[in-house]
C-alpha cells in the first residue's frame, strides 16, 4: 500500500512578524491537489483556497514531491540500524490494562530525534557534507543533529532561542555544534534559520518537515509493530508533527490508529489540520520540546490523509503524567515526552492494546525536581 502526494503547491506571500491587524497576510496554496490511491481514501484531500493567518512565516521550502511509505521507513531503519539504540517497550499495569510504554527516552542523545537526524545526514552528498548542516530547534533536534553531524565529520550550526533549555544547549555544544542564539522566540528562530541558511549555503535539516527526517522518526513505529503485534492504538507527542507523521506512515497501513497529543496552548497540528495549511502560534506550555511555532506541511498532508486524530492535554495533566512516569514506571522523562501518557491518564484515549511513546528524557534536575515536588 503506498501513499503518494505529488505537490507543486507552495505557500506564497509570506512575511515574518506579529499581526497588528493591517499586517495580517493571506497565504494561498497554489498548484495541484495531492492525489492518493483509492486504498488510502480521498476524504481528507486538501482544498485549494486562501487561508488568512494572523502572522505568517516563510514556508517556501515546502516539499514539492512528497512520498512517505512504509517502505521508506523500512529503508530508514536499515540505514540507521546499529547506529541508534533499539529501545524497549514495556507493558504498564499501573497505567492500565493493555497499556504499554515505548521507552524512547533511552535513545542516543536522549530522544527519538537521533533517528531522523542520522538518516538525513547519512544521505548527504559529498558536496553537502562540505557545506555543513543547519537547523532550528528547542533542543532535542539540536542535540541529535549535532551528534549525527559530528559522527559523520560534518559541521553543524543550530539556531535556538533565548529561554530555550540551557541543558539542551550545553549538550548540543558538547556534541561540537555552534549555536546561534539571537532569536527571542521560536517564530523568530525559524525566520532566522531560513535567512542564515541562504547566507551560509548550509544544508537545511528541518526538525519536522523533511520526509527523510520523518522516515527516520517512523522507525519508532516499526519497532512498536514488531514488539507489540496486537497494538491497536499508538499515542504520540506532537510538536511540528514529524514524529507522529513517521509513525502514522509506518503503522496506519498495518491497521493501527495513531493519535497525536499536543499541549492545549501549543496545538500547531490541530490548527494546521483544521486550516489545511500551517498556522503560526506562540506556544505556551511546560513541555519545552513541543513549542514548534507551526506544524509542517508534510504533517498536515500526511496526517490528514491517514486520519491521525489530535488530543489536547493541559499543563497540569502533563505534570501529573511526569510524576506518574517517574514514580510508577521509573522513567525519568521530560515534560514534552509525558504528553501521551497524560492523555491516557486523563481518560482521553480508547483502545484495547495501547502504546504510548515516551519520546525523550532531556530535562534538567531543577525542572524535574520542581515538577516532582508537585503543585
Ligand atoms: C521529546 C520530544 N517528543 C516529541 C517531539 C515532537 O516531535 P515533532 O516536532 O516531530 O512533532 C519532540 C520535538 O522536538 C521532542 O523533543
Amino acid at each position: 500500500m503506498r501513499l503518494r502526494l505529488r505537490r507543486e503547491d507552495r505557500l506564497v506571500a509570506a512575511t515574518v512578524g506579529r499581526s497588528d491587524g493591517n499586517r495580517t497576510k493571506t497565504v494561498t496554496r497554489g498548484g495541484s491537489r495531492p492525489a492518493a490511491t483509492a486504498a488510502w481514501g480521498t476524504t481528507a484531500l486538501l482544498d485549494r483556497r486562501p487561508v488568512a493567518v494572523p502572522w505568517a512565516v516563510v514556508y517556501d521550502r515546502a516539499v514539492s514531491d512528497l512520498v512517505i511509505t512504509p517502505d521508506d521507513v523500512a529503508r530508514a531503519a536499515a540505514a540507521i540500524r546499529g547506529r541508534v539504540h533499539r529501545t524497549p517497550t514495556f507493558s504498564s499495569k499501573s497505567l492500565g490494562p493493555g497499556q504499554h510504554l515505548k521507552a524512547e527516552l533511552f535513545q542516543r542523545t536522549g530522544s527519538f530525534k537521533a533517528r531522523g537526524a542520522l538518516n538525513r545526514v547519512l544521505g548527504l552528498s559529498a558536496d553537502e557534507r562540505r557545506r555543513g548542516v543547519i537547523s532550528a530547534s528547542a533542543g532535542n533536534h539540536a542535540q541529535a543533529l549535532a551528534w549525527a553531524a559530528a559522527s559523520e565529520d560534518v559541521d553543524a550550526l543550530l539556531v535556538m532561542w533565548q529561554g530555550a533549555s540551557t541543558a539542551k544547549m550545553a549538550a548540543t555544544r558538547g556534541y561540537g555544534a555552534v549555536i546561534d542564539l539571537e532569536a527571542t522566540d521560536p517564530g523568530v528562530a525559524f525566520a532566522r534559520l531560513y535567512a542564515l541558511q541562504e547566507q551560509t549555503g548550509r544544508v537545511l535539516v528541518h526538525p519536522f518537515n523533511d520526509p527523510v527526517v520523518i522516515a527516520g522518526a517512523g522507525t519508532v513505529g516499526l519497532e512498536i509493530l514488531e514488539d507489540v503485534p496486537a497494538v491497536d492504538t499508538i499515542v504520540v507527542a506532537c510538536g511540528g508533527g514529524g514524529l507522529v507523521t513517521g509513525i502514522a506512515a509506518a503503522c496506519v497501513p498495518a491497521g493501527v490508529r495513531v493519535i497525536a497529543v499536543e499541549p492545549e496552548h501549543s496545538n500547531a497540528l490541530a490548527l494546521g489540520l483544521a486550516a489545511a495549511v500551517p498556522v503560526t502560534l506562540t506556544p505556551e506550555t511546560v513541555a519545552d520540546a513541543l513549542t514548534a511555532p507551526f506544524a509542517g506541511t508534510v504533517a498536515i498532508d500526511v496526517c490528514g490523509q491517514l486520519g491521525v486524530e489530535v488530543v489536547l492535554v493541559s499543563d497540569d495533566e502533563i505534570r501529573t503524567a511526569f510524576r506518574f512516569l517517574y514514580e510508577r514506571a521509573k522513567l525519568a522523562t521530560e515534560p514534552g515526552a509525558a504528553v501521551a501518557v497524560a492523555a491516557v491518564l486523563a481518560g482521553k484515549i480508547e483502545g484495547e492494546c495501547v502504546v504510548s511513546v515516551v519520546s525523550g528524557g532531556n530535562v534538567s534536575a531543577d525542572i524535574a525536581s520542581a515538577i516532582l515536588k508537585g503543585p
